[in-house]
């Protein structure tokens, strides 16, 4: 359809700092697709001030506002709905997506992982958590992967990934940093990808 824009969700627990490089990167790189709904689980959340700032609906859903596991995945299915999603980006998304929108959303859900899955993902292995676990095992590189979501905690199908060196004297928050700059770089790199459907 001409001028027809692929509607997207981004799920967010923090910062937000991927959900920027994104946001930045469909204009910068023209790609035809635009944020319709950014969904939390933490309304206080930096990626919240930032969709407010540009206009972009947020929704904030929490597994506690619920009684049941069903009712949860139920609001989450009619949020994306509402938004007419065609695509979702977990963006540091802290949380596992219910498996109905999983399965709702198969091959239209991405994750970024701060490491090189399959090492270093599962549950637990988030945040700081993953750094620690790098350096404590010894590994001489990490980075960024950015895969397909299904049923499985980091399992999906890679779609993209960037190895970043291990420097001597690294701490987890120095890490961190080396790898959420090549994330910045990656994940709208898999977006471009996902849109268009062609290598970069
Ligand atoms: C990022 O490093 C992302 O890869 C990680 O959380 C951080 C969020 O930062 N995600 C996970 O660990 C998922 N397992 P951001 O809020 O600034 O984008």
């Amino acid at each position: 359809m001409a001028n027809h824009k692929t509607r997207l969700a981004v799920f967010c627990s923090g910062t937000g700092s991927n959900f920027q490089s994104l946001y930045h990167a469909l204009k910068e790189r023209n790609i035809p697709a635009e944020f319709t709904l950014c969904l939390s689980n933490r309304p206080e959340c930096g990626a919240f001030s930032f969709a407010d700032q540009h206009a972009i609906p947020t929704v904030h859903l929490s597994e506690k506002q619920f009684d049941t596991h069903g009712a949860f995945a139920a609001a989450m299915l009619k949020a994306l709905d509402e938004h007419a999603v065609e695509y979702i980006l977990l963006a540091g998304y802290l949380r596992k997506v219910p498996e109905s929108v999983v399965n709702a959303y198969a091959g239209k859900t991405l994750n970024i992982h701060p490491a090189l899955l399959p090492k270093f993902g599962g549950p637990g292995m988030y945040g700081i958590n993953v750094h620690k676990a790098v350096l404590e095992a010894g590994e001489k590189e990490s980075g960024a992967t950015v895969h397909f979501v299904d049923p499985e905690y980091d399992k999906g199908p890679v779609l993209l990934q960037h190895k970043v060196p291990v420097k001597p004297g690294d701490t987890p928050e120095s890490l961190a940093s080396r790898v959420l700059d090549c994330e910045h770089q990656l994940y709208p790199d898999a977006l471009e990808l996902l849109i268009r459907g062609t290598e970069l």
